[in-house]
This record gives structure tokens, C-alpha cells and sequence, in this order.
């Protein structure tokens, strides 16, 4: 059986999946029951500075987005960080970790951006004897406002001054968890490394509005006649985080910066795809939230199988091995040429390739008068729309064109030599460096 132990800065922990920091993880009561149910650590729900408790709205926080079979794709909150008073939490977080020794406990914190505030908190966070604190620059709504959270975030210097505070005053391991709210994701990465990170965690949620209310004329979730913007995350956001952690995976300033990766988190499939990308592990926030704690059960298992059947014995077997085939546009090759093939056997003539291509695409797709759906490769650019509007999984495929074959489109022969744009000679700035 492959060995799901992950070792992330020096923490261990008996299998990748952490809960992220949020409702799952704000309490002792929570905690237990997640480890209980086999998840491998917890990022506590993030603490504030000492003071007067957090005000939460009473109206609805959540609002949400879904598939045709109702299932929950986003969801979009209005929580801030947690309500109940730092004693509490602190106290909860030492008699768990006291508990529960081989699993992570990471504590996230929030206060407000001055050497002082951190310089308080931190003392105390160490003395609960949590594995590492993660500082939360990623909330998007109501503390961004007070100058924390996504505030801080989006600014690579408040990022790198602050970890540098953390770094001086707590001695364990200091993971900045960014938000995606920001336009290059790699200048708050390289800033956190800068500042001394020792990981990097992503992604907090991305600022949303789910829907509207017609009625009231009012985003939700509404409290009073009023929304507000809210953080978004679940399955949807999934293709946006991973995109995030391979850019900083495969930029050459964070190269080797370790990743915990979250953004829609789901599946051992997902958790694997992040992983692949250079996640060291992940942390999973919404699926628990939908699901509760004992999907870890199934992630644990299909990770542990999927291993088995690749031959890896461990998850640093395979963590960050697709990061080398993550490349730019530029330097695809332009003589890997395919054409999209449809099952005769497993078509069941919805016509919804035929409508996508011949409305939209390359009219490359013929329906007869009994409705056989035929690709003309003389027209088909393999653009995989065909593949992506099938109902039916593997009825549409697409086919290489073998080098040395003739391509029915554009009548070449197709080379057997990889090509890319940087050579290209339609491309001027290519004949530019010749
Ligand atoms: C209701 C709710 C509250 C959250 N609160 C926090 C928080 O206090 N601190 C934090 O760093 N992230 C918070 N998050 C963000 C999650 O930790 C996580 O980054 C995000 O939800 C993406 O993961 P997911 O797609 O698995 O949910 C919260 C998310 C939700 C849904």
C-alpha cells in the first residue's frame, strides 16, 4: 500500500488532506471530529488580535452556484474571520494538539498590519504548541476593509514586511496564504519568499457576486435589501488555483518555494492534479463543508490506489511532476496535428457537436438525413469543442495524424520534427533573430 504520509516543512502528517481555514476548522468540537475522521491536519479558523469579538452578519453568508443535478459548484461567503474570543481558541487549539500530536495544526492569523499587533500575537500561538501559523492576506471582504486580509495581499511590500515580523518573533515554519485577488499571482509568491516564507498556501477566495436577487433587486446573499461582494470558491475555482500553482511551481524566483495547494478540492483525483503541479500537499475547505468530514475517507483511499497502480510508494514520487510539461503558448508544438473522431457505436445522435461546430466553429462535422454525424478532416482544426459538448464520455476522441501522413486540411505533409512558434516563419519576431 502506497504510503500517504506527507512531510511539509518539517511537519508530518499521516496523509496530505488538511481542512483549510474556515467554519470546519473554528472549533475544539470540529477539530477532534475531523481527525477522528482520518483528515491529516488543520489550518485553525484565523484568529484576530486580542480585543472585542469579531461581528459576523445574522442575515444568510453563504450563497451558491450550481450543475444541472443541483450539485454544488461555488459558493460564495460573507464570513469574516472567527467570532469566538483568542483565549478560547488558543486554549482549544493546545488541549487538541496536546490530543492529537501526529497530526498538523497549523494556527492562520490575521491582526492588523503593524509590527506590534504581530509582535503580541505570535508569543502566544507558540506557547499552544501548533506546528506553524499561516497568515491569512487573503480574505477579500469585510477585514480587507479594517486593512488586513486581501489588503495586505495585494501589495508584495506589506507581504514581505509582515512574513519578515513573523519570521523574527515565531520560530516554526510561517506559510502565507495569498489571495487570488491580484493580477500576477507570482509577485505576492516572490515577495513572501523574500520576506523569509517558508511556504506559500493558495488560493483564498476570489472576490463574487453569485447572483442577484430580482425581486429585491439585490446581490445574495442579502441582508436587509443589501449585498456585498463575497469570496468564492468550491469546485469552480478549481482550474483558477491550480493555474496559480503552477505559475509560481515553475517560476524561476519561488522555484522550490514548497505550495499547499486549495482552491475546489474535492476528489483524490483533484488533490493528485494539485499535487502534480507542485502542491506539497492541500487543504480543503468547501467539499467538507457539502460533504462533511468523512470524504477524507475516499480521498485517502483513491489516492492510496490510484499510487498503487502508478508505483508510487510515496506522494514525493509524484509531487510537482507535471510542472515540467507546464510550458507557454509559444513553445507548443505546432506539428502535433490531430482530428476528432466520433464513435459510431456510442453516438446517440444528439446532434450537439453538429450544432457547435457547423454554428460556431469550422464546419467540420456533416449530419445525414438519418442523423450519422461525420468529421470531414479537410475542414477539422481539432479544436476539441466536439469533444467537450458530447454527452458521452470517449464518444468523440481525438486522433494524431501520424508524421509523414498528409493533413487533409492543409494538404502538407505533417513533419515529424517538433516546431514551435518561436521558429515559426510566419512568425516575424522569429526571422527578426535569424
Ligand atoms: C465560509 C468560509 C469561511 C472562510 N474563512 C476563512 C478564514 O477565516 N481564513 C482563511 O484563511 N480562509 C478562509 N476561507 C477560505 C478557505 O480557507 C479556502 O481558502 C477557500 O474556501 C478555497 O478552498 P475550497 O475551494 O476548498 O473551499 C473561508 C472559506 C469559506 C467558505
Amino acid at each position: 500500500m502506497a504510503d500517504l504520509t506527507t512531510n511539509f516543512l518539517g511537519i508530518s502528517s499521516p496523509n496530505p488532506f488538511w481542512l483549510a481555514s474556515a467554519p470546519p476548522t473554528d472549533k475544539e468540537y470540529n477539530v477532534r471530529r475531523a481527525f477522528e475522521a482520518g483528515w491529516g491536519g488543520v489550518v485553525w479558523k484565523t484568529l484576530g488580535a486580542e480585543g472585542p469579538p469579531v461581528v459576523n452578519v445574522n442575515g444568510p453568508r453563504y450563497g451558491a452556484i450550481y450543475g444541472a443535478d443541483r450539485r454544488l459548484l461555488g459558493l460564495n461567503n460573507i464570513e469574516l474571520i472567527t467570532d469566538r474570543p483568542l483565549e478560547t481558541n488558543l486554549e482549544e487549539m493546545a488541549r487538541v494538539k496536546a490530543d492529537y500530536p501526529d497530526r498538523a495544526l497549523i494556527a492562520s492569523i490575521m491582526v492588523p498590519c503593524d509590527e506590534a499587533s504581530w509582535k503580541a500575537i505570535l508569543p502566544r500561538v507558540a506557547e499552544t504548541g501548533a506546528d506553524g501559523i499561516e497568515l491569512n492576506f487573503g480574505c477579500p471582504h469585510g477585514m480587507a476593509e479594517r486593512g488586513m486580509g486581501s489588503a495586505v495581499g495585494q501589495v508584495p511590500e506589506y507581504i514581505e514586511m509582515v512574513t519578515r515580523w513573523c519570521k523574527q518573533y515565531y520560530d516554526k515554519p510561517v506559510i502565507v496564504k495569498l489571495t487570488p485577488n491580484i493580477t500576477d499571482i507570482r509577485m505576492p509568491a516572490e515577495a513572501a519568499k523574500n520576506g523569509g516564507a517558508d511556504a506559500v498556501s493558495l488560493i483564498n477566495t476570489i472576490n463574487s457576486i453569485t447572483s442577484v436577487d430580482l425581486d429585491m433587486m439585490a446581490p445574495q446573499p442579502t441582508i436587509d435589501g443589501k449585498g456585498t461582494h463575497g469570496g468564492y470558491c468550491g469546485p469552480a475555482v478549481k482550474p483558477i488555483a491550480m493555474n496559480m500553482v503552477a505559475e509560481i511551481a515553475r517560476n524561476p524566483a519561488t522555484h522550490g518555494l514548497p505550495i499547499s495547494g486549495i482552491g475546489g478540492i474535492t476528489t483524490w483525483r483533484d488533490a493528485a492534479e494539485f499535487m502534480a503541479l507542485g502542491a506539497g500537499n492541500v487543504q480543503v475547505c468547501t467539499a467538507a463543508m457539502t460533504y462533511g468530514f468523512k470524504i477524507v475517507e475516499e480521498m485517502k483511499r483513491g489516492l492510496s490506489q490510484w499510487m498503487d497502480d502508478k508505483g508510487y510508494t510515496k506522494t514525493s514520487d509524484f509531487i510537482g511532476m507535471a510542472v515540467p510539461n507546464v510550458t507557454d503558448w509559444q513553445y507548443l508544438n505546432l506539428n502535433y496535428i490531430t482530428k476528432a473522431r466520433i464513435s459510431q457505436d456510442d453516438c446517440i445522435k444528439c446532434g450537439r457537436c453538429f450544432a457547435a461546430c457547423e454554428d460556431t466553429s469550422h464546419q467540420a462535422i456533416t449530419m445525414s438525413e438519418d442523423r450519422v454525424f461525420e468529421v470531414q478532416d479537410d475542414e477539422c482544426v481539432a479544436c476539441n469543442l466536439c469533444v467537450d459538448v458530447c454527452p458521452v464520455d470517449n464518444c468523440i476522441t481525438m486522433e494524431r495524424v501520424a508524421p509523414g501522413e498528409v493533413d487533409q486540411r492543409t494538404g502538407q505533409v505533417v513533419p515529424a520534427e517538433y516546431g514551435n512558434w518561436t521558429t515559426h516563419p510566419n512568425n516575424p519576431m522569429a526571422k527578426a533573430a535569424e
